[in-house]
């Protein structure tokens, strides 16, 4: 589908990380599909590049490498590179800003300005904006991490929220764009078979991991004053929490969806500052060896202290308190430098209440949904089966959906949906303030406690993280899911 109608995107971090590997290539992406209206203009903005033909020349030094598998159709790509323009500007500079007005005045159809900076500059940047009237009819889209603390968030809302109204803010959460988050909402709510079941008489514990092979990268200074909570827990894991928990909304409109969420972020169980070592384990990686390769310790990565606290691993025990979900654990994970790379949800069903067929039909294996978000997107159902021959031998078999066999062709980036979304004005997949305040409130009591005492527990490279996030679950009479295996 196309866009609606004609559209301005402009780009502030034209030149920047995010935008060579993900804003970009998503955009080319959409307009090598068709998606994007013919007349759509990208203004990219930034301060290192002098001209149109400078911008372009970087564009496709940097830009093109990061484009996805399927190549670059070189035709399309020089349809994409027509559609760009280029605005130099010094944020300090009022009578730049002035310019971009300027340049902009003749764009007709939907304005989107995206701020893919840093948030210190998101607050000056929508003042600037402000100032020439550019928050007029537009759209504003902020990039996570959006503030440090419950404080630092709200002092931007704040700021943000005398300039641009509520419904005109997209905040990114590129987790709600990544396609198997989407079937989730399909799976609960296009399936009678699974909604009777998805409550605490029938389901005993969730787990949601996100796991990374990759450390820190180029972003170790940035990474060391954030930690895991901030970077993965408060935002992406909270949300896939709320929407394997929600209730069924009304309708998938922008305001029913997060309603629902917003009503699970609020039950969270309050976290009692006594009670965190029992329900949260951080962690951080020394060196060890991932795929055969050795890998260097946590805190000898560049721009990192070498006596840093901050937390590579987080696990967590969460409990919900509403009838649907009362006292059931939903156990949270996400760490870099693990020993895979897999983000996963698994729901555990409850064992049957008596087994007529033997002990084994009590075994762990069976009554279990694995949701599998990457890599290789699949839905698993374990279940119990008679092994074939004599006697009643039970054993764990499942049953796969395996969407890209399924679907041979469609699937569409995280990025690209989202900002095919900004652009037709679509605000389920972004994250309403009020989420976002119910999120950092949550976490506070977490990111209080640990900055004031102890230090994250070591694990090695390549590992599952410390062995303080087994013992956790095994309190439970539970353990992760590869621990099973
Ligand atoms: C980002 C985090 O939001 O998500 C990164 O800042 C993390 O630290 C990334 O690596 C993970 O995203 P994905 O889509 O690769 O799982």
């Amino acid at each position: 589908m196309q866009t609606d109608s004609s559209f301005t995107f402009v780009l502030f971090g034209g030149t920047g990380d995010l935008s060579m590997r993900k804003i970009l290539p998503a955009l080319y992406e959409a307009h090598r599909a068709g998606m994007l209206a013919a007349s759509g203009k990208i203004v990219a903005v930034a301060r290192h590049e002098e001209d149109r033909a400078g911008y372009l020349q970087w564009v496709n030094e940097h830009v093109k490498a990061h484009v996805a598998k399927s190549g670059i159709d070189e035709n399309a790509w020089a349809s994409f590179v027509d559609r760009i323009e280029y605005v130099k500007l010094d944020l300090g500079k009022a009578e730049d800003f002035v310019k971009l007005r300027d340049a902009l005045q003749d764009h007709a159809g939907t304005r989107v300005f995206y701020l893919a900076t840093g948030p210190s500059l998101f607050v000056p940047i929508c003042h600037a904006l402000a100032s020439v009237g550019l928050n007029e009819n537009a759209r504003i889209v902020l990039e996570k991490p959006l503030g440090y603390d419950l404080r630092s968030s709200n002092a931007i809302n704040d700021a943000v929220g005398e300039i641009f109204a509520e419904e005109q803010i997209y905040r990114i959460d590129h987790y709600l764009g990544k396609e198997p988050v989407q079937n989730l909402l399909a799976l609960r709510f296009g399936n009678a078979l699974f909604e009777p079941l998805w409550r605490r008489e029938w389901v005993e514990s969730i787990q949601i991991t996100i796991a990374e092979e990759l450390g820190v990268e180029a972003r170790g200074d940035f990474y060391d004053n954030t930690g895991a909570l901030r970077d993965m827990v408060q935002n992406h894991l909270l949300q896939l929490l709320s929407i394997v928990a929600m209730e069924p909304p009304h309708s998938m409109d922008s305001d029913s969806v997060r309603d629902e969420k917003l009503r699970v972020l609020r039950a969270l169980k309050p976290i009692d500052p006594r009670d965190i070592s029992k329900v949260a384990v951080r962690g951080q990686y020394h060196a060890g060896v991932i795929r055969g390769t050795s890998v260097p310790a946590y805190a000898t990565e560049s721009g990192v202290k070498t006596d840093s606290a901050t937390e590579t691993f987080v696990a967590l025990k969460v409990e919900i308190e509403n009838w649907r979900w009362a006292g059931v654990p939903f156990f949270l994970r996400t760490g870099k430098r693990l020993a895979d790379r897999v983000a996963e949800i698994v729901v555990n069903f409850r064992a049957v209440p008596h087994s007529a067929l033997g002990a084994s039909a009590l075994r762990a294996g069976a009554n279990r949904l694995v949701i599998r978000l990457q890599p290789n997107e699949t839905i698993r159902l374990y279940c119990l089966a008679k092994k074939p021959g004599e006697g009643m031998n039970l054993s764990s078999v499942h049953l796969d959906l395996a969407f890209d066999q399924f679907f041979k062709e469609g699937q569409m980036e995280a990025y690209q949906r989202l900002l095919l979304d900004v652009i037709n004005g679509r605000l389920a997949l972004f994250v309403r303030r009020d989420e976002q305040e119910a999120a950092w409130k949550w976490v506070e009591p977490i990111l209080n406690e640990w900055a004031a005492s102890g230090k994250p527990k070591p694990y090695a490279a390549g590992t599952w993280g410390p062995a303080a996030a087994s013992a956790m679950l095994a309190q439970h009479g539970t353990c992760w899911l590869e621990e099973e295996n």
